[in-house]
């Protein structure tokens, strides 16, 4: 029996749909790595499953009696507790009372000393012991000092307590929302050593390509709302996304040679044509739809733009293009591109593969070091840069 089920998941925030029938399946020990565009809806699934967020449609079950916990995409800002509380609060009740000992403990007055034992009563009661030597021994584990409050700790530091807290409890699912993010070369080290020591299963968000080459035991997919499962390791998965990839690029051939057919066909004016043939025409209209929505990929962009647009009013056009920045990095190679006005361009590409070097030359702001790009006169820029809020 599967240890979690997600059975035609939707939810949407306004018009778009975010989920739309989304499914998926974990086994006990499975290693999942959650891939999906920006916003395309990670961090939201991954709520989903922990039950932050109440989808608008379908089921969670996660196999009765089992444990889950999180490791969260952001940290606590300002959080003053020590690391032994964050640790020991994996345990509602119990730890609660275990962190009011600690701190009883460090006072050691006479005022004290009663709510002492009344919270040592407790603790007995509860089988408390048991517990603080589980949060003891994993903060020992991870190099922690339990007294260090977490505000005190830099951000990797931060992490592990995190992790700790979500690991003491045994859990049998773990989810992470990009583990490695912020973090330094050692601690990612660090962390693939802690959590290769897990035994449980675990499904994580990630764009650190080393990091899912050595967690993932198989790759889902995100996108436009459905998840599509990769029964593969995370190179393989890659190679059949290529292969796919290729699949998609000969059917987008094939298909703009028809659309240039047809492009052809309605220029040659009616009375050539003789027939009107609206039938013809309703498809090329919906072919012209169907070109315009393909996505663009990053790496080797095609740039197609419509003899028609020719007549707008220019925003930028490139030829032959290139940058490379002065250590010899090329970023962007022959580019031919021909933007206008009301032109809305989506610009995808994997970090570090150079879009936002792409606007700045766009922009102006930096210059081709091969080939040109003509902006227009009296161009309006709004610019949002990334880092702004
Ligand atoms: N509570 C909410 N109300 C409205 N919109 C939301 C809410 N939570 C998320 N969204 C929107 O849903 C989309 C998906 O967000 P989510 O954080 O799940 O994406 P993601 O795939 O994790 O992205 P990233 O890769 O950037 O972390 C975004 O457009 C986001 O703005
Ligand atoms: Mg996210």
């Amino acid at each position: 029996m599967p240890l979690l089920t997600l059975e035609k998941i939707s939810l949407s925030f306004g018009m778009h749909p975010l989920l739309d029938g989304a499914t998926l399946m974990i086994d006990p020990g499975e290693r999942v790595c959650l891939l999906g565009r920006n916003g395309e809806g990670k961090s939201t699934l991954l709520k989903i499953v922990s039950g932050e967020v109440v989808p608008d449609g379908g089921v969670v079950r996660l196999e009765e009696g089992s444990v889950l916990s999180v490791l969260p995409q952001s940290l606590p800002s300002d959080d003053p507790r020590t690391a032994y509380d964050v640790v020991a609060s994996a345990f509602p009740e119990t730890g609660a009372v275990l962190a009011e000992f600690h701190r009883l403990s460090q006072m050691a007055d006479e005022a004290s000393m009663d709510a002492m034992m009344k919270a040592q009563e407790r603790i007995e009661a509860l089988d408390g012991w048991r517990l603080d030597q589980k949060v003891t021994t994993i903060l020992g584990q991870y190099g922690i000092d339990p007294d260090r409050t977490l505000n005190t700790l830099s951000g990797g530091w931060q992490r592990r307590v995190l992790l700790a807290k979500a690991l003491v409890a045994e859990p049998d699912i773990l989810l992470l929302d990009e583990p490695t993010n912020h973090l330094d070369v050692p601690a990612i080290a660090w962390l693939e050593e802690a959590l290769a020591q897990f035994r449980g299963a675990m499904l994580f968000v990630s764009h650190d390509r080393a990091f899912i080459r050595r967690m993932a035991t198989r790759v889902v997919e995100l996108d436009r709302g459905q998840l599509i499962s990769f029964a593969a390791s995370y190179d393989r998965y890659l190679e059949l996304k290529e292969k796919a990839l290729e699949d998609e690029d000969r059917q987008n051939a094939l298909f703009d040679k028809r659309l240039k057919q047809e492009e052809t066909w309605i220029r040659q004016g009616i009375k050539a044509r003789r027939t009107r043939n609206m039938g013809r025409v309703r498809s090329l209209k919906a072919m012209r739809e169907e070109h315009r929505q393909r996505r663009v990929r990053g790496g080797t962009a095609n740039f197609s733009v419509e003899e028609a647009a020719k007549s707008g009013k220019l925003v930028a056009e490139a030829q032959a293009a290139g940058f490379a920045y002065p250590d010899g990095h090329r970023v962007v190679q022959g580019m031919d591109l021909t933007i206008i006005r009301g032109d809305k361009i989506g610009l995808v590409g994997e970090n570090g593969t150079g879009k936002t070097t792409l606007v700045r030359l766009l922009l102006g702001e930096l210059q081709p070091t091969e080939g040109e790009i003509r902006l227009g006169t009296n161009l309006k820029v709004a610019y949002f840069d990334q880092l702004q809020g």
